[in-house]
């Protein structure tokens, strides 16, 4: 499978593009389980476009070497923000070699939405082709594939939203990624997955690939959602929260290969050491154990005696700090 130039192999699983826990540590992670990509988490087109690359710099670092394939997400509203912020991506020497540039069409988040970005673009459907026109304009000069994510509506999934899905492929975009939610729901109630399948026939009319997310949680719901939309690929979010095996497992049963064993308590203990390690070399101990904080825990969901030693680990300062909580709770499973 391809999207543009870009070679995916059969039905890619990605992880899912999330502030917070998209780092470049850990979709490298992801990665190496058997995810076949993840976007970097929302990008300001207009910060960069004026001039606050420096300061977005973190949030778009990307490692050709241990993601494979890299794609870098921009948000806004004016398409000549766009434009310029892939000029500036394409002539930094750290982001030039990114291949995908995905566009945010989905964000449900007022600070966002206010500005007429994100998910309000889903309301301005004259904009939202024009911002992607440009952009697929903008990157095919550099070689750079541009895909879409969006939701299935914005109040509520209607005729529009098919339309809406059309206009992004026939805007340009390689590829669109459907969350069946509406920006109203947030992240709160079901996806609806039928919704998805509707989007997916009008993007694949127009030869555009198509992608489907939300609610996947395990080997059969990925399996069921592609039976349902008859997506190209999916994306995978929260369930892939501090459970990157969770790409080992999806693949296997995609592939037909046994089931991977689950990993023991001390290999998830050292799966998060490293993403807080990898983390922490990438932005600075203070902030990297901060960030890592809302990340930590998920890696002891589900885990017996945790809850005490997830508190504990929201309030780790330093990297050394974590390593005795775990190694006291790894000593606890022995
Ligand atoms: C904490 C958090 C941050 C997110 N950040 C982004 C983002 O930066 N860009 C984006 O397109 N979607 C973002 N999303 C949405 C996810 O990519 C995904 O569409 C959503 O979580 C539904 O998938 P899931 O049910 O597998 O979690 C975020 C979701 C969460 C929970």
């Amino acid at each position: 499978m391809k999207i543009g130039s870009i070679e995916l192999g059969n039905t890619p699983v990605c992880l899912a593009p999330m502030a917070g826990t998209s780092s470049v540590t850990y979709r490298g992670i992801c990665v190496e389980q058997g995810a076949s990509y993840g976007p970097t988490e929302l990008v300001s087109a207009r910060s960069l476009a004026y001039g606050s690359l420096e300061r977005s710099f973190r949030y778009m670092q990307i490692s050709p070497s241990t993601e494979k394939v890299t794609a870098i997400q921009l948000f806004g509203f004016e398409p000549s923000d766009f434009e310029e912020a892939v000029k500036i991506i394409c002539n930094d020497d750290r982001l030039k070699d990114v291949d995908i540039i995905d566009i945010n069409m989905g964000c449900p988040v007022a600070k966002v939405v206010k500005t007429g970005a994100g998910s309000a673009l889903m309301n301005e459907p004259d904009t939202a082709f024009r911002i992607v026109e440009s952009t697929v304009r903008t990157a095919e000069a550099y070689g750079k594939t541009v895909t879409v994510k969006t939701r299935i509506g914005f109040c509520e999934f209607s005729p529009a939203s098919v339309e809406f899905a059309r206009g992004l492929a026939a805007s340009g975009a390689s590829m669109v990624c459907v969350h069946g939610r509406t920006a109203k729901q947030m992240y709160g109630g079901v996806a609806d997955w039928n919704a998805i399948r509707k989007m997916r026939d009008a993007v694949v009319s127009e030869g555009a690939k198509f992608f489907s997310n939300g609610d996947v949680k395990d080997e059969d719901s990925a399996r069921r959602i592609l039976d349902i939309t008859e997506a190209d690929g999916i994306m995978v979010g929260r369930a892939a929260m501090g459970d990157p095996w969770i790409f080992a497992r999806i693949r296997a049963t995609l592939d037909g290969k046994p089931a991977p064993s689950d990993p023991s308590v001390r290999e998830k203990c050292d799966m998060l050491m490293r993403e807080l390690k990898g983390t922490v070399s990438c932005i600075g101990e203070t902030t990297g154990v901060k960030e890592m904080r809302s990340v930590m825990p998920h890696y002891l969901k589900g885990l017996r005696g945790a809850t005490g030693v997830k508190v504990e680990l929201c309030r780790a300062t330093t990297v050394k700090e974590v390593e005795g909580i775990l190694k006291g709770f790894c000593d606890t499973w022995i």
